[in-house]
């Protein structure tokens, strides 16, 4: 397992490169399994754990189930000092009666002033903690006025209950300004984003503001300087929900293309030339990338994980990431 730091001085968090995904922890993982799916992740130094506020009401939960699951275990353990906890808000149901969606009207509670402080002290009642390691927003909210959600996500990190601010699903331009009025105010400006990022891209769209962008990685890179404190990339859906490999997970938002089914062939390619499963590939790719970012993986068993956990050390040599990027 590799590490690395997010955040800069007084705030910055160390965590395994591979972050671990809990969406369906709780839920459509039952409880003994996800148990050793967490137990196998730290044994093998795994130390970024990822959860959210409304994991997972897009299923059979109510959507603290992976928050109260990671807070069982958590206790159950006794590793809270051994485990980074990342949570997010703001995409929970705003009337409890209505489903959620991801299209207007979405029933997403947004990022006002008093949503980030009462969902931020929901999670750490449910996770059992008494601080966050990284508090996101879960998907930009451009109704609530930029300055009151940072001073929000500000006013945590003062009362010290939360350490990183980020954010997810967002446009780059709103991650600029966000920052930019962090440090206007006189706050932590977000350390992390959270985008979706894979081997294949999808088709571009002027409205997909959940993917990471290259622009979102250049940015990323120039980070980490005077005046310009760092911001590091995190990538969730870095197996396409198991497309890469599997005939009952079809590609979905975007992705089914014929860029995709050439780079998918060619990632088994590879794959199978090194020895390493198409998974494996997939995740060094992003893991050694001229931008690393850190992959938020998910897996449904201790197996699925265990082949995960084998891209943590697979290097990718020049001439193999040539090939991969030329398709
Ligand atoms: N910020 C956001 O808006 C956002 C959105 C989505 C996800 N996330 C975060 O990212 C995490 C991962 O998301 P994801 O589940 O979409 O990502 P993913 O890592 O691309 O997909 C994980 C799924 O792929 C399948 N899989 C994993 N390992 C496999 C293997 N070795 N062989 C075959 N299939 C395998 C499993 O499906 P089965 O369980 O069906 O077998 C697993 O649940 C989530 O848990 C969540 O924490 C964040």
């Amino acid at each position: 397992m590799q590490y690395r730091t997010l955040g800069d001085g007084d705030r910055a968090l160390e965590v395994s490169t591979l972050c671990l995904g809990t969406m369906h922890l709780g839920t459509r993982t039952d409880e003994r399994t996800s148990f050793a799916i967490l137990d196998r992740f730290l044994e093998a130094g795994g130390t970024f754990l990822d959860t959210a506020n409304n994991y997972n009401a897009w299923g059979a939960g109510h959507g603290r189930d992976s928050e109260d699951l990671v807070g069982r275990w958590l206790a159950d353990r006794g590793v809270r000092g051994h485990v980074r906890v990342a949570t997010k808000l703001g995409a929970a149901k705003k009337d409890p009666a209505l489903p959620l969606s991801n299209t207007p009207p979405t029933n997403f509670q947004g990022l006002g002033a008093d949503v980030v402080a009462r969902e931020a002290h929901e999670s750490l009642r449910h996770l059992g903690v008494d601080r966050i390691d990284v508090l996101y927003g879960h998907v930009d909210d451009r109704e609530t006025p930029l300055a009151e959600t940072v001073g929000a996500f500000g006013k945590l990190q003062a009362e010290g209950v939360v350490g990183l601010s980020g954010i997810s699903n967002v446009a780059l331009w709103r991650v600029v300004e966000a920052r930019e009025e962090a440090l206007r105010q006189g706050v932590p400006p977000y350390a992390v984003v959270q985008q979706q990022l894979t081997y294949a891209y999808p088709t571009p769209e002027v409205d997909r503001h959940s993917w990471a962008s290259p622009e979102l990685l250049d940015y990323a890179a120039s980070t980490g300087v005077p005046g310009r404190p760092s911001l590091a990339v995190v990538a969730y859906s870095p197996l396409l929900q198991g497309a890469y490999v599997r005939a009952d997970k079809p590609l979905f938002g975007g992705y089914d293309h014929p860029t995709t089914h050439a780079r998918v062939r060619v990632l088994h390619e590879v794959a199978a030339e090194l020895g390493a499963t198409p998974n494996q590939v997939a995740l060094a790719w992003l893991l050694g990338g001229a931008v690393p970012v850190v992959p938020v993986v998910g897996a449904g068993s201790v197996e699925q994980l265990d082949e995960i956990l084998g891209a943590a050390d697979l290097v990718l040599e020049p001439e193999v990431r040539a090939r991969l990027d030329a398709v």
